[in-house]
């Protein structure tokens, strides 16, 4: 450790205490893996109020990681915080039929309607390998089709592709064959899907994230959702669209109604509760009822009334007029705000806008792809997060922002100020 970093960790000395004493009892002392490369260390916090969070050493930031995705409405919407409060008073779970299951289910189906039925979920993993699932038993083949870069959750077979390494697993443990069933195609690429489905008749699947944003914030080519739309139907293969981020933060009907291409499947988690645990897999009739005929989704947790409530709540908000509009001008004014910092300091570095989500990599002109993605220098970027962060402003890992509909012009400005300090500490 050098001098600075010695004094940075310093800065939060409360933080780094709890860091020490949680991984003594707590796996590598945070409760998700990534966590756990927050330089210099985690930091702890002790509550959140609309857009800002306070750490357990008395400092405030503007949160721009909003629990990675799910804070929509910001911390403490008074709204959710009523309805989950009182259904927290009358169980929390019942193991058996109550109303907000049809009701969430019915909101989620006005957001997406070429859809027909919902299915309740925990988190964006499990309803991946839900969706997985469906279509296998749907189309009776095996393989999956996935693009490079997309994140599909922490499974086995859907961690293929998604940090692809030649000659190495994505994760030690992984079952060693579990590639053999997964295609990987660059993003964007219409023709190569084309040759793979011409060629292969056993693909059961196709998933995306309509919009590449677990890499980059990559926008589809024009016409390729419609492409992609297209060869399923033609070949007989589902297509899956994974919304965990784009759902209920790029429009209520996510990117379904944001590009107008409607696949079999739609995965959404995150955002939809407002920052309770919940996910969906919404769909075609045909493939969701396989579920009363021998193909198993399951889960304890599935449709609990805390969650489902958070969801109506959550969409209640997010359904206000001109909404999605004012998040759309959140995004613009951070993303337009970064670019000029980073012109007038003369810092290489892209930013890449999609609604209330905006990613910054630094070291490249323009991020079209993914390999544009991983040539970022996120050494650098990594610096700069510390330097954010002594500014009080809390970013993920990896160059994304989210924005909530908490965040104010304000926030904004002070962060764009703090961005172009903390670039300026670092040259
Ligand atoms: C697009 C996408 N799909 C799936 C997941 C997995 O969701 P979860 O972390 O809730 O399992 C994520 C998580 O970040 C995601 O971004």
């Amino acid at each position: 450790m050098n001098q600075t970093e010695a004094t940075i960790i310093q800065a939060w000395p409360k933080s780094a205490a709890a860091y020490e004493r949680a991984r003594a009892s707590l796996g590598g002392g945070v409760s998700t893996g990534l966590r756990a490369s927050a330089r210099p260390h985690p930091i702890f916090f002790d509550r959140g109020e609309g857009g800002l969070l306070f750490d357990v050493d008395g400092n405030e930031y503007i949160d721009y990681v909003l629990g990675w995705g799910p804070n929509i409405l910001g911390h403490g919407n008074p709204a959710l915080v009523a309805a989950v409060s009182e259904q927290i008073t009358k169980g929390a779970t019942y193991g058996s039929g109550h109303e907000l299951e049809y009701l969430a289910a019915e909101a989620l189906l006005t957001a997406y309607p070429d859809l027909d039925r919902v299915l309740w979920s925990n988190t964006g993993t499990e309803a991946d390998l839900s969706a997985l699932r469906l279509a296998r038993s749907w189309t009776g083949k095996q393989r999956i089709v996935r693009f490079a870069g997309h994140y599909h959750g922490w499974s086995d077979q859907m961690l293929v592709g998604y940090r692809p390494r030649a000659g190495r697993s994505d994760t030690k443990g992984q079952q060693s064959d579990v590639d053999e069933y997964v295609d990987v195609l660059p993003w964007g690429d219409a023709d190569a899907l084309a040759a793979l489905l011409a060629d292969r008749s056993d693909v059961a699947a196709v998933f995306l994230e309509p919009v590449l944003i677990n890499s980059g914030v990559i926008h589809p080519p024009a016409g390729f959702l419609e492409a992609v739309r297209a060869l399923c139907t033609t070949h007989g293969v589902v297509l899956v669209f994974d919304e965990v981020i784009t759902g209920f933060r790029v429009a209520l009907g996510g990117a379904v109604e944001r590009f107008g291409v409607v696949p079999d499947l739609v995965v959404l988690a995150k955002a939809i509760a407002g920052g309770i645990t919940l996910a969906a897999i919404v769909g075609k009739a045909s493939i969701i009822d396989q579920v009363t005929s021998g193909t198993t989704h399951a889960g304890t947790y599935n449709g609990n009334p805390i969650a489902l409530t958070a969801a109506v709540a959550t969409i209640g908000q997010l359904s206000k007029e001109g909404t999605f509009e004012r998040l759309d001008a959140a995004g613009a004014r951070l993303a337009d705000g970064l670019r000029e910092v980073l012109r007038r300091a003369g810092v290489t570095g892209a930013v890449n806008q999609l609604g209330p989500v905006v990613q910054c990599t630094l070291g490249v002109e323009r991020l079209d792809t993914f390999d544009d993605f991983l040539a970022g220098d996120q050494v650098r970027y990594g610096d700069l997060i510390v330097e954010l962060l002594r500014r009080g402003i809390f970013t993920l890992p990896g160059g994304r922002w989210y924005l909530s509909t908490a965040h104010t012009d304000e926030h904004i400005d002070r962060t764009v100020d703090a961005f172009e300090q903390s670039l300026q500490a670092l040259t």
